[in-house]
């Protein structure tokens, strides 16, 4: 008995499902075109699997989100960055001695060849970092030549360390630069968080002293942006690595897609709303008015996900982190009683309701890179560093799957019929 019918016409294709571990169940439709002629239409894939993966569950109805089956409250509470990051590329928890020899290995590579220096003061100084961090990341290929092939495991491990080390070095670096102070060079004597805040905050002239807080809460952050499957950045990650380019080439693509203020650059998006309600004398209600206007292009920032119907669980808990960290800061942030108002107003709004509108994990994660002194425009780089780990785990997973394919998505075509060529004199 076949799992599905499709009737088209006379014609008939049975089709098979395939069930997950959990969650959704999938129908291939592989011979849909050479049986029945025909393609199928899903704006945006907000129905269609390219693949399976074992990397990352998420229940969009229930609100549920597992690192290889570990829940996200879990290891945003009691693991680490580079323990996670471990675990999302070889899908177990590292033993004690796997994690020193990982945590060493990303230690020895936070070096950058001190000629990339060029790269970063070839960009103005009022670039946006998204574009530098997408294009030094790709020029890592070129500076570190010597393991691209993707289809060696070696060579990817050490390509992979390289990013994950060299990742907050290029970040730090182009932020001295648009701020025209002096680069700090990594301190290996630092866990991964706290080295970042040194070579981002600290200058030449004066001791630094990071703030456990901060770094506490830089870390559980970098957790809880660490992979979400197969979002808009991931699958760019996938579909560029589909065509076996090399790792650095792949994950600058995701970086670009991450850029997006649909995608991670709502975290910057959201900051600007909220100081724009601010500024506008802080009337949420005009806000939330505006979002529901079809006429009108704004959006509720922050707001809604493809995947979740429910609250994102990294909301949940970015949102009680920014109460602790701004208190624990001494940071009295107007912003986050606007945000927390507007919440309120939306989540009784029968529009938000209605289409289960909920804050995203962009919402409040702003007000906390803000508090940890980061510039706005850093906040959607901060995204990509914590989701770095994911994006090399979803691009080792494709690599590594036999019944991987190049993607070649087909199309309908909607253009003109043909027609002949017209000489320029006789148009
Ligand atoms: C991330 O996919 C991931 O996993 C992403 C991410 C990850 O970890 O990688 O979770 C990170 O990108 C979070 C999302 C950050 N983006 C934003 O906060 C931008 C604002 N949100 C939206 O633009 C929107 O909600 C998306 C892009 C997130 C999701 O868009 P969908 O799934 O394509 O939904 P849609 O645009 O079809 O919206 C459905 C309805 C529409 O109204 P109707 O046509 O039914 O009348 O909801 C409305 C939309 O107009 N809607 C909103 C809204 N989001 C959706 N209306 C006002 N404000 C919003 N924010």
């Amino acid at each position: 008995m076949p799992d599905a019918v499709l009737r088209y016409g006379e014609q008939e294709l049975e089709l098979t499902s395939h069930s997950g571990t959990e969650g959704d169940t999938g129908v291939d439709i592989g011979k849909l075109r050479s049986e029945l002629g025909l393609v199928t239409i899903d704006r945006g894939f907000a129905n269609t699997a390219e693949g399976l993966s074992a990397v990352t569950y998420i229940n969009g109805e229930e609100g549920i989100l597992r690192y290889r089956g570990y829940p996200i409250e879990q290891l945003a509470e009691k693991s680490d960055f580079l323990e996670v990051a471990y675990l999302l590329q070889y899908g177990e928890l590292p033993t004690k001695t796997e994690y020193e020899e990982y945590e060493d290995a990303i230690t020895r590579h936070t070096l950058l060849r001190e000629d990339m220096k060029y790269l970063f003061e070839a960009f103005p100084h009022n670039a946006h970092p998204m574009q530098i961090l997408a294009s030094a990341t790709s020029a890592l290929a070129t500076y570190y030549p010597d393991a691209l092939d993707p289809l060696d495991e070696e060579a990817v491990d050490l390509s992979a360390r390289r990013l994950i080390a060299k990742t907050p070095t290029m970040m730090a670096w182009s932020y001295k630069y648009s701020v025209h102070q002096p680069y700090v060079y990594p301190d290996n004597s630092l866990d991964y968080s706290s080295n970042f805040l040194k070579m981002m905050f600290s200058v030449p002239a004066e001791e630094y002293v990071v703030d456990p807080v901060v770094a506490n809460a830089l870390t559980m952050l970098l957790i809880l942006h660490a992979d979400h499957g197969q979002n808009c950045s991931s699958s760019a990650v996938r579909l560029v690595g589909s065509g076996h380019a090399n790792i650095f080439s792949s994950i600058s693509a995701g970086i670009h897609a991450l850029s997006g203020p649909l995608h991670g650059g709502a975290n910057q998006a959201v900051l600007e709303m909220l100081d724009m309600i601010v500024s506008e004398g802080g009337d949420t209600s005009q806000f939330v008015k505006r979002a529901k206007d079809k006429n009108d292009p704004f959006r509720l920032m922050g707001f809604g996900h493809r995947v979740y119907k429910n609250f994102d669980p990294r909301a949940r808990i970015i949102k009680k982190a920014a109460e602790e960290v701004l208190d624990a800061l001494g940071v009295d942030d107007p912003l986050l009683e606007v945000a927390m108002e507007l919440e309120q107003v939306a989540l009784n709004d029968d529009y938000f309701v209605e289409r289960r509108l909920y804050p995203n994990v962009d919402f409040y994660s702003g007000i906390i890179y803000r508090a940890m002194g980061f510039p706005t425009d850093m906040f959607t780089v901060l995204f990509a560093m914590g989701r770095l780990p994911g994006w090399i785990s979803q691009w080792r997973e494709l690599s590594a799957d036999p019944q991987a394919k190049i993607f070649r998505p087909r199309q309908l075509y909607v253009g003109p019929e043909t027609r002949d060529y017209v000489p320029i004199d006789e148009r």
